[in-house]
This record gives structure tokens, sequence and C-alpha cells, in this order.
């Protein structure tokens, strides 16, 4: 039977976007996981938008609590007057379509070996068999699910915020705080760990309440906002119900990249080629960036493939999010305009309040904005 490290670390944090201006304040301690030396993986470089965060940002692992700049540098050049955050959710489980591809896989390979029953070559331990017995270790219930790893990245993204900008994270601006996300129970999840991480911060060594005991209430849910692109007509009928919009990524699949790295895997795994795809490939990679980001540990799945595979899959997956997400079609990004206007529209509220502010009128506007 095969062990991984068996370690459970990870240290980590993880902004995926901050779009700001303006303010927080900061402190407390609540990492309960050491901050050892999380495990690593040769292929880590190239896993996407599946990247841990610490790996894309290895200035967080020292102190993933601290701010990556000195407050005080900003204060001197700028007051901050409003900070709008555009937050991604944490670290999460594979969804269930995956996990689903992820167990035929696995079924695959525990049906090849129970099927033939013979050892690998040479009579050495081969990577098939060892995958086999390794296991599975998702559930069609985790869909996509923020994991605990995730809750910690959204507390000390919020710690991080609140230190960089004390004067807005006031405790007499906390209870102003506005926070939107989308219906996915990731980001909701998320918009609640990042307020317990703030309330840690408000009132450093008590546990947090649940969200909604807390002053500023929990996350609204606002899809038409946070999920701009399933209100889109236009993008849902050209691209993201149009099977014919991602032919590029298609044609990839089926291409000689991708047919080269699955004849490697089927003879590395001992499974006739025809019982691969690239989705399952593409899984499989995956699967060693879950394992290591959820679990902290090294899997046999990482030992699937090269950096050569990885640069395959790596092109992979930016070509669908290039298509599907990115500069492919203009509509992708200008799906996005709602987002925008509303975020300009606050920042160009809270500068005409200062304004009228200083004239001798009260500023009503939310200081902070975290959309998720
Ligand atoms: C679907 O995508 C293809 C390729 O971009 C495009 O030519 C076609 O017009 C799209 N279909 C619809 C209904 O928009």
């Amino acid at each position: 039977m095969l062990r991984g490290p068996g370690r459970l670390v990870t240290v980590s944090v993880a902004p995926v976007a901050a779009l700001a201006v303006a303010l927080l304040s900061s402190l407390s301690r609540c990492s309960f996981l050491e901050p050892e030396h999380p495990a690593v993986s040769a292929l880590s470089p190239y896993f996407g938008t599946k990247t841990r965060y610490e790996d894309a940002n290895p200035g967080l692992l020292p102190d993933p609590e601290a701010p990556r700049r000195d407050p005080e540098l900003l204060e001197d050049t700028c007051t901050p007057v409003q900070l709008v955050a555009l937050i991604r959710h944490g670290t999460r489980y594979p969804t269930a379509k995956q996990i689903r591809k992820l167990r035929q896989l696995h079924g695959l390979l525990q049906a090849r070996r129970s099927g033939d029953g013979r050892a690998g070559p040479a009579g050495g331990r081969n990577l098939g068999a060892a995958l086999a017995d390794w296991p599975l270790g998702y559930a069609d219930w985790m869909d996509g699910q923020l994991v605990e790893k995730g809750r910690q990245d959204m507390r000390q993204l919020a710690l991080r915020l609140a230190s960089l900008f004390p004067a807005l994270f006031s405790l007499e601006n906390y209870g102003r705080l506005q926070l939107v996300t989308s219906s996915k129970h990731r980001c909701v999840d998320s918009g609640a760990a990042f307020l317990q991480g703030l309330w840690q911060h408000y009132h450093p060594g008590l546990p947090p309440p649940d969200v909604a005991d807390m002053e500023c209430g929990p996350p609204r849910i606002n899809d038409k906002l946070m999920r701009f692109f399933d209100h889109c007509e236009k993008f849902l009928t050209e691209v993201e119900k149009n099977a014919t919009a991602l032919y590029h990524v298609e044609a990839f699949k089926t291409g000689p990249e991708m047919q080269n790295i699955l004849k490697k895997v089927a003879a590395t795994l001992q499974v006739p080629v025809n019982n691969l795809n690239a989705d399952l490939i593409q899984v499989a990679f995956f699967t060693c960036s879950f394992d290591l980001a959820i679990k902290g540990v090294k899997s046999p799945w990482c030992d699937v493939f090269d950096i050569d595979d990885a640069k395959v899959l790596e092109y992979l997956n930016d070509l669908k999010q290039y298509w599907k997400r990115g500069y492919g079609y203009t509509i992708n990004s200008r799906s996005s305009c709602t987002l925008f206007q509303d975020i300009f529209q606050h920042l160009d509220k809270a500068i005409e309040q200062k304004q009228r502010f200083l004239d001798g009128f009260a500023a009503v506007c939310p200081p902070i904005t975290v959309r998720m």
C-alpha cells in the first residue's frame, strides 16, 4: 500500500484578484496548522487556475497574516477613502464532474489489475497498481466545496488586508462593511471565512461567532453581479451553450501533443490507449494538484507525468480558459461590464461623499466593499 508523506501541512493564503482603493487594519493569530514545508511537486508551476496560492506567491509562506507591503509606505502617498476588493474563493474540492472522471480512471486501473493479476514489468511495483491501491479520497458530496485550507486562505487574506489599511479597517467602520457574493456555496463560505478572519482582527483570541450574528451580517448573494456571465444572453448563446465555441480546445485534445501523452500514460499505467482520453488525463493531472493543495500530500498521481507532459496539460487548461473566460471572444470580458460599472460607481460615490464630508456632510458610503 502506498502512503503519502501524510503530513497535513499547509500554510497559505489567497488573493486571486484584489481591486482596491482604500482601507483596513489588523492582528491576531489563528494559524493552527504548522508552517512546515508543504509537500511539493515539480509539476506545481503548471497547474494554472489550480495552483496553490502560496506556490504562486512564496512570500506568503513565512507569515501568511502579515501584509505584503509596508502599510506606512501607503500612508505617505495617499489617503485611503474606500476599499473595493474583488476576491476569488479559496481552495476547494474537485467538482462532482471531476470526481466522476477520476472514479472512472481509478476503476479502469483496478479492473485491469484484478483482470490479469500480473505484477508490473520486471517484477517491480508499477505505478498503475500503486494508483489502483491509492484511495480515491474524493466523494460526490464534496462537489467543489470550500475546504478547510480554503477557509484559512480567506481568513489570512482578511487579516493581511486589515493590516495593510488600518485606517479603513477601524472598529468604527467594521459594521459598515458590505460583502456581496455569488450563490456558489464555495463563494458564500469564502465570504463567511473572510468575515471570521476580520472578526479575529477586531477580537483577537476570541472564537468568531456565526456570521449571521456579526455586525455586518452574512454576505449578501447577488448572482447578477457576481456571476455576470450566467446572466449575459449573448455569452450564453455564443459561448457557454455553443457546442462549437471551444473548437480549438477540442482540436488540441485530439491533436498530436495530447496523443503523445495518451500513449505515454497508457504505457506507464499499462492500460489500453483506447480506454484513455484527454479529459481523463487532465483529471489525473489535477488530482496531483488537489492532493497537494487539499491534503498537503504528493500523491502517486504526480508521478504519472513529467515536465513536458505538464507543459502540454497547462496549455490545454489555458486554451480552455482563453476561449471560455479570456480574450478568445470579446463577449467574455464584456459580460463583466455590469460588475465593473458597479465597482466604479461605488468609488465615485465614495469620492463624492468624501468631498461633501469636507464641506460638512456626514459620509454614509460603506468604506469597505468586498465582492466574492
Ligand atoms: C458558435 O461558435 C462558433 C465559433 O465561434 C460561431 O461561428 C457560431 O456563430 C456560434 N454560434 C452561435 C449560435 O453563436
